[in-house]
Order: structure tokens, then sequence, then C-alpha cells
């Protein structure tokens, strides 16, 4: 027993050490975990090909190459959060009509878009996408996982659940000598920025302000300088550091990507 005890301590000890080694987490326990199930409903956008769906108001560009593909989502004003909602991950089944298919089929997408609302048009008859209204406009091929597409809106039941990714935080660098933007993509756990920071080789850490969609900017002669950047999660607060994420040669256009990701 007192052997047992011991091993369970060296390995909560080396636990320990192996995560400050790494300098990812600064919250304790700030995993994101998935929420209630709640209704709303869903329509489309686009079509089979969702060449409408590329682009968007997150600023994630072809989302192919951005790795969102087409498991995506528009979200109307209240979820969208002016931006913060960008990179959120919800799970969506449809209910309640025969438009859905047999056995509910759980879909999985990411926010990469607005809904806009229409104040011309009723909210309970085609303005889905105006405040209060949770609403999700998905990318066709997404409806037509859950679907027949011709019901055009149906219900569903829905929950933010913890975006699953491969790797590390992507930064898509924007702007001029003076001014950087930074499209943050690829972001695991609740998938949202609420805060960014910037060190431009060892400089101290600078505040960058909320753009729009999922980017950041830092007005600052950023060039020829390496990167590094805090990253704090909206909905946990949880910051990691990418240190070192783009080389003194960095260059607007480029996307680099961080060794670190959220849990
Ligand atoms: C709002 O809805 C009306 C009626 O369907 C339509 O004519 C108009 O183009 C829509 N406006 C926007 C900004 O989408």
């Amino acid at each position: 027993m007192a052997a047992a005890a011991s091993s369970m301590m060296t390995t909560t000890i080396l636990a320990a050490i192996l995560i400050s080694l790494a300098g990812v987490a600064t919250t304790a326990d700030a995993k994101f975990r998935a929420m209630q199930w709640t209704p709303a409903h869903a329509t489309f956008y686009g079509d089979e090909t969702a060449s409408e769906t590329m682009g968007g108001a997150c600023g994630y560009g072809d989302l192919y190459a951005s790795g969102y593909g087409t498991d995506t989502a528009a979200l109307s004003t209240t979820l969208f959060r002016d931006g913060y909602g960008c990179g959120t991950c919800y799970q969506l089944r449809c209910v309640g009509t025969s438009s859905c298919y047999r056995g509910s089929p759980v879909i999985t997408v990411t926010a990469t878009n607005l809904c806009p609302p229409n104040w011309s048009i009723p909210s309970d008859a085609g303005g889905w996408c105006n405040p209060p209204r949770s609403h999700f406009d998905l990318a066709k091929p997404a409806f037509m996982k859950m679907a027949d597409w011709h019901a055009g809106i149906v219900p569903v039941m829905y929950r933010r659940v913890p975006c699953v990714r491969s790797g590390g935080v992507r930064f898509s660098l924007q702007g001029n000598g003076y001014w950087l933007l930074v499209y943050v993509m690829n972001v695991a756990g609740a998938g949202d920025v609420g805060d960014m920071w910037v060190s431009g080789g060892g400089q101290g850490w600078m505040r960058m302000s909320h753009n729009w969609g999922a980017s950041y900017q830092a007005f600052a002669q950023l060039g020829g300088r390496e990167l590094s950047f805090k990253v704090t999660s909206y909905t946990t607060g949880e910051t990691i550091l990418a240190a070192g994420v783009a080389p003194a040669s960095w260059c607007v256009g480029l996307t680099y990507q961080a060794r670190v990701n959220f849990r």
C-alpha cells in the first residue's frame, strides 16, 4: 500500500513537472466540456459544393486549406457574439420532423461565418438569424448529413462541444510593416479566442486588440522579428504560450503552426 501511494505520488509529481515543462496551462482545470442540449433551428446556405461557404466572417479563408472543410456553420448574431463565437464547435441533431434522417444522426460543425439578421422579414417567417434567435445556417453538405434538404428549415437540438483539432494552433499573418493582423485557426478545446498578446524577438508582451471574426491586431513594427503569441480562450480563460511560432523571416500571407494547443 505504501508502495502504491509512493508510486502514485511519483506519477503526480512527474505529471506536474511535465505540465510545467510544456509551459502550456496557466489555469488549472480549464478544460472545456460539452454543454447542455438546447433547442434551435437549422437551415443551409450555398450548394453541395459549399463554394459559397468558403471565406466567411471569421476570416478563415478557404475552408479546405484551413482544415474546416464543409462541416461548418454560419451562426446567428446571438451565437456569433461579435466574432468571439468563431471557431466554436457544435453537435446538432434534427428532431421532430419527418425530414430528419432516421435515428437523428449527430453532426459536428465549426462556426466559420455570421448569418446576418434581416429585419425586413419577421424572425418566425424567414428572419431565422435575427436576434435573439439561436440559429445555425449550415453548409449544405453538413445539413444533408442529418436531414432532407428539401425541408429548408428543421428543428434541431444542439450543444456546444470541445473542438477536436490535430496539431497546434495556426496563425495566419496579414498586415504590413506597421500593422500585424493575425487570424487564429485550428483552435482546440473551447475553440474560441478572447485575448491575445504578441512578442517580437524577445521584446515584452504587447496586448493585441480584437479586429473582427477570429482576428487580432497589433499596431507595431514587428517585421524581421521572431514572433511569439499568448492566446487566451474566451470561454475557459486558459492561456497558452506559443513561443517562436514565426521565424524572423516571417511573411504576410503565410500561416505558421504552433506546437501547442488547448486541451
Ligand atoms: C431581406 O429579405 C428580403 C425579403 O426576402 C430580401 O428581398 C432582401 O434582399 C433581404 N436583405 C438582405 C440584406 O439579405
